[in-house]
């Protein structure tokens, strides 16, 4: 089958300003979306996503390949939350001739990190566990530099927020014994990426960057070399060891153009093309589009208090219920635009039984608005208070996770 590389993707060009901060998106037609590496916006239809990259939808077919290794199925698995991949079925294969894969998946540290970010980390540290996998993450403080929105911030800036972040993934529970952070600015990991991102870097022509992300001639050559610098770790495990071994990535489907570029080089420098789990984004309190970090109202940071929580879910979270509780218990709430009970079912209610006790009872209109959003405040709450907790404690742990090459 054809790559979808090779069929033209259409995805908005992302357009910057000279100060490198995003055009604010035009208006989009309702069945319009976006979806690149640096902007996500729009209605995103995930169906229509996977036939865009040209990506396999996560049939049922797959899940249960997966469930005879893992005897159950992760709740985000189960209910779709990943919804598509690459080269899984190669992946499963390799698996069952006994040649085990590595993980690799990573963070733009921008800035504080917010429970939409966590989701892909969650599925992660179930697939470590499940399959006794060596974790590879990577932190791009370069990236996230070359993309300011603020042109005074300094590269160090990055660096500090990239460890600061890796405190929260730290405290997902990754083993450490397992776990190999790579941070790009430091020194001892740039100097071990670098050989291998020129090598990708010089089988990445300018047309295709420009091609794939919407880039133009005025942007930095240090945009371009970023899908080079990201490639890397898919592949470092295998040249650190001296011989293939399969890699598995999960990631926001945002993430997936870098892989879709960089998977047609691999191959070419020998390597294994890597697989790919993509998971959807986790809606925004405002349900206009993926939680942003640009826009703390949209947010629940993994610092915020339970008062911060209470006020935002009160105050922001978009509802589903009806104009007035006469309405509400007679014509029922709607469920699917809910915000609180998307995220109930993303993330924080991994009990389907009650997850569809809560389903039938607010679209029925027994259970009121007031009502989810309590029991969802206490449930990222309860999420939150562990998360500060085991936070707090990788401060000591840090070092452990450090990759010493
Ligand atoms: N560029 C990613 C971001 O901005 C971070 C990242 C680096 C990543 N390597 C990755 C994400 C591999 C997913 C998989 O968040």
């Amino acid at each position: 089958m054809a790559e979808a590389w090779e069929i033209q993707i259409r995805v908005a060009p992302l357009k910057l300003n000279k100060d490198k901060t995003k055009v604010k998106s035009m208006a989009k037609a309702a069945d319009e979306f976006t979806v690149t590496p640096w902007e996500v916006s729009g209605n995103v239809d995930y169906q229509k996503l996977i036939k865009q990259f040209g990506t396999e939808p996560l049939t049922d077919d797959i899940l249960n390949r997966i469930k005879k290794h893992t005897k159950e199925l992760h709740f985000m698995l189960r209910r779709k939350v990943f919804f598509s991949h690459r080269d899984l079925k190669w992946l499963l294969d390799e698996y069952e001739k006994k040649n085990k894969f590595f993980l690799y998946t990573g963070r733009g540290p921008s800035g504080p990190v917010h429970i939409g970010h966590m989701l892909p980390w969650m599925l992660t540290k179930w697939l470590q566990d499940k399959f006794d996998a060596e974790l590879w993450f990577q932190f791009t403080d370069d990236e996230k530099f070359l993309f300011r929105k603020k042109q005074d911030a300094q590269l160090e800036d990055y660096q500090k927020i990239s460890y600061e972040n890796a405190l929260d993934v730290i405290a997902v529970g990754f083993d450490p014994k397992k776990t190999h952070f790579l941070i790009n600015s430091l020194p001892e990991h740039a100097g071990l990426m670098h050989d291998e991102a020129i090598k990708i870097a010089d089988r990445i022509t300018a047309s295709t960057v420009k091609a794939s992300f919407g880039f133009e001639d005025s942007y930095s050559i240090g945009q371009f070399f970023i899908t080079a610098i990201q490639a890397v770790p898919a592949i470092l495990p295998s040249v650190l060891a001296g011989k293939n071994i399969p890699c598995l990535i999960p990631l926001g489907v945002d993430q997936d153009p870098h892989f879709r570029v960089a998977r047609d080089v691999y191959p070419k420098l020998g390597f294994y093309k890597p697989a790919i789990l993509h998971s959807k984004f986790m809606t925004g309190l405002l349900a206009d589009g993926k939680m942003s970090a640009s826009v703390p109202q949209s947010t629940i940071y993994t610092t915020d208090t339970p008062k911060e929580v209470e006020e935002k879910i009160r105050k922001h979270a978009f509802s589903g219920g009806r104009n007035s509780l006469e309405e509400h218990r007679r014509l029922g709430g709607n469920p699917d635009i809910d915000v609180c009970y998307q995220w109930l079912q993303a993330f924080f209610e991994p009990d389907d039984k009650k997850l569809l006790k809560i389903y039938n009872d607010y679209k029925s209109g027994r259970m009121l608005t007031s009502e989810l959003k309590e029991y969802t405040i206490e449930k990222i709450n309860a999420f939150l208070k562990e998360h500060q907790k085991k936070r707090e404690l990788a401060k000591k742990q840090l070092n452990k996770f450090i990759f010493k090459p």
